[in-house]
């Protein structure tokens, strides 16, 4: 069976699905819909079978797989028309507001015999594999800490990111993205703990700022952060392990693994005098006592996502994206509400 494509809500992401879906063989794009006559108009205009409604669109026998591209207010809306209508759903993270509004959303498709997942794309960057495979090989020894930022200096956000009735603000925006590449990467850990905090520093509405720090229990502090308004970035990765830091500094994957050998051997003696007064400890580094080395490589292809939800709807696959999985990182996120809200740390799993 060949995916045949319905996009629901044709704005930015709607067109990014309408533009890369076809890459995977067996999927066809068979029609869009928005509720914006401007948009429709550029779905005729991009070749397109066109509605104005999701209704009209889930009435095509031609559609049997819907895309969710709409705000984030309406993914379980949407969802559980669509799978009245018999439509396989893949939604657009988050994929809900909530983790009851997930557990619904679950049982209409499997009440109705129709596939759901959820489109995590982020599961195909290249600057998170590489730091799952470092994970994964012991590239730095014993890891302690992950560091996953994501700073803008683009400040203000827009539409209706800007308000909470729409699932507006970054946790829902990012939120999903970052905490899933933490889980994805290291499964078989459990959160022990979790402390987050959310601000905002522009919006007064929605959030547009979080920290989130998450004690494994295989050793590794997590460090997640998200700030629309850092004029300077920090690097998107810093991985600590007991035989060597790794950083990457932005989604190309520019970075650096950093080792010693003379350093952990004995620090020098002596007291260094630096500008801000003595330390030993953290002196500069003498010359040569930090070697570089390049980041391990990855490959990795976003169309991988359509092509396993083809072999899943024939049989052929399990789903790489599972929904036990998206509930785990919403159940991650009312957490960090919780812990924001309380100043106080969660026990967590
Ligand atoms: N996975 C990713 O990397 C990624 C990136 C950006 C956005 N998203 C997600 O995609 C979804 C859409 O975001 P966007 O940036 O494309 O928003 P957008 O505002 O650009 O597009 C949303 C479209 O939905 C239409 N719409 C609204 N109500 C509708 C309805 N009732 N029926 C039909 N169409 C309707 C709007 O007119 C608009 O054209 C969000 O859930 C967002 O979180 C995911």
């Amino acid at each position: 069976m060949d995916i045949h494509l319905g996009i629901i809500g044709y704005g930015g992401m709607g067109k990014w699905h309408a533009k890369n879906a076809a890459r995977a063989a067996g999927v066809k794009v068979a029609a869009v819909c928005d509720i914006d006559e401007e948009k429709i108009k550029e779905g005729t205009k991009d070749g397109f079978v066109t509605y104005s409604s999701a209704e009209e669109l889930l009435a095509d026998s031609n559609v049997n797989t819907v895309v969710l591209t709409v705000p984030n207010h309406l993914h379980k809306e949407m969802c559980l028309k669509a799978a009245v209508a018999k439509k396989n759903v893949i939604t657009e993270k988050p994929a809900a507001l909530s983790v009851a509004e997930l557990d619904e959303m679950e049982s209409i498709c499997k009440k109705e015999g129709v596939f759901l997942t959820v489109h995590q794309n982020r599961r195909w960057d290249k600057d998170m594999l590489i730091i799952k495979k470092i994970y994964e090989e012991g590239i730095l020894g014993k890891i302690f800490s992950i560091e996953s930022k994501l700073h803008s200096a683009n400040g203000y956000m827009h539409e209706w990111h800007l308000y909470k009735k729409y699932g507006g603000g970054m946790l829902y925006d990012w939120g999903p993205h970052l905490i899933d590449q933490i889980l994805f990467m290291m499964p078989n850990a459990k959160i022990k703990s979790l402390y987050a905090d959310i601000k905002n520093v522009l919006h007064e509405e929605v959030d547009d700022y979080f920290k989130i720090l998450m004690k494994m229990d295989n050793g590794i502090t997590v460090h997640i952060e998200l700030s629309t308004y850092m004029l300077k970035y920090a690097p998107r990765w810093v991985v600590g392990g007991d035989k060597g830091t790794a950083v990457i500094n932005s989604f190309a994957c520019d970075g650096t693994i950093y080792r010693t050998g003379k350093l952990l051997e004995k620090l020098p003696p002596q007291i260094t005098e630096t500008i801000a007064g003595p330390t030993r400890q953290f002196a500069p580094v003498p010359p040569g006592g930090i070697i570089e080395e390049p980041l391990p490589q990855v490959e990795s292809d976003w169309v991988d996502f359509y092509k396993n939800v083809r072999d899943v709807l024939n049989g052929k696959a399990e789903s790489l994206i599972k929904i036990s999985e998206v509930r785990r990182v919403l159940a991650v996120m009312e957490a960090v509400r919780r812990s924001a809200e309380s100043g106080e740390a969660i026990a967590f799993e």
